[in-house]
C-alpha cells in the first residue's frame, strides 16, 4: 500500500516505467540541495527521504533516533523505499546510510540509477556547519572522526553507484550539470 508523498514539485508523472535517479553520499555531500536542482532541470518530482520521514512521523530524525533507536529509523527508511518501488521518474535523496540499509538498494535498482556525490569528510563537515547537530550519528564529540568512519564503512557501497561525481570543488549547480550530462542530457529519461 503506497502512502502519500509530499514532493517538492509535482511537475512529472510518477511514471513507474521511468527509472528513479537516486543521489547517494555522505551527510553534507549535497544530496538535498543538488536533488532539488536536478529535479528542476529534469522536470521530475523530488523526494528528500529524511524530510518525508519527519513529515510522516511528526518528529525530527534526531528525536526518532533518540526515542526509538536507529533500527526504527532504518525500518521507516526501508518502508519508504518499498513504496517508491511502485513509482518512477523521481529524483530521490535518501539519507547517507541508506546504501548500507540491507535490501534498500536492491528494492529500487534495477531499474533505478544511483549517483554518488563524492566529497571528503572534511568538506562534508564544513558544508554541514551547524546542521551536523541535527544528524544523530554526528552529534558526538568528534564529528569529523564519525564522518571518516562512516566513509570507511560505506565507501565500497557508494562506489557501486552507476555515476560518480567528484563534488569536492563544484557548486551545487555545477554538480547538477555534471549529473545531467552523465545521465544523457535534459531530455534523458534515465
Ligand atoms: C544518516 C544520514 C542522515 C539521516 C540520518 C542517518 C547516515 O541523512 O538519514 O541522520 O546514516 O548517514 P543525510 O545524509 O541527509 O545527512
Amino acid at each position: 500500500m503506497t502512502g502519500t508523498f509530499r514532493t517538492s514539485q509535482a511537475v512529472s508523472a510518477l511514471d513507474p516505467a521511468e527509472p528513479h535517479l537516486v543521489l547517494v553520499g555522505l551527510p553534507g555531500s549535497g544530496k538535498s540541495t543538488v536533488g532539488a536542482l536536478l529535479a528542476g532541470r529534469l522536470q521530475r518530482s523530488f523526494l528528500d527521504f529524511d524530510a518525508e520521514i519527519e513529515r510522516r512521523e511528526g518528529a525530527s530524525i534526531s528525536a526518532i533516533f533518540a526515542e526509538r533507536g536507529e533500527q526504527a529509523f532504518r525500518a521507516l527508511e526501508l518502508k519508504l523505499t518499498e513504496e517508491l518501488r511502485e513509482l518512477g521518474n523521481m529524483v530521490l535523496a535518501p539519507g547517507g546510510g541508506w546504501v548500507a540499509n540491507p535490501g534498500a538498494v536492491a528494492l529500487l535498482r534495477p531499474p533505478a540509477r544511483l549517483v554518488y556525490l563524492r566529497v571528503r569528510p572534511e568538506t562534508a563537515l564544513r558544508r554541514l556547519g551547524t546542521g551536523a547537530a541535527g544528524r544523530p550519528l554526528l552529534s558526538r564529540p568528534d564529528p569529523l572522526a564519525e564522518l571518516q568512519r562512516l566513509l570507511e564503512e560505506r565507501r565500497a557501497l557508494y562506489q557501486e553507484a552507476d555515476v560518480e561525481v567528484g563534488a569536492e570543488l563544484l557548486t551545487p549547480q555545477q554538480v547538477t550539470d555534471e549529473i545531467v550530462r552523465a545521465v544523457g542530457g535534459e531530455s534523458a529519461k534515465t
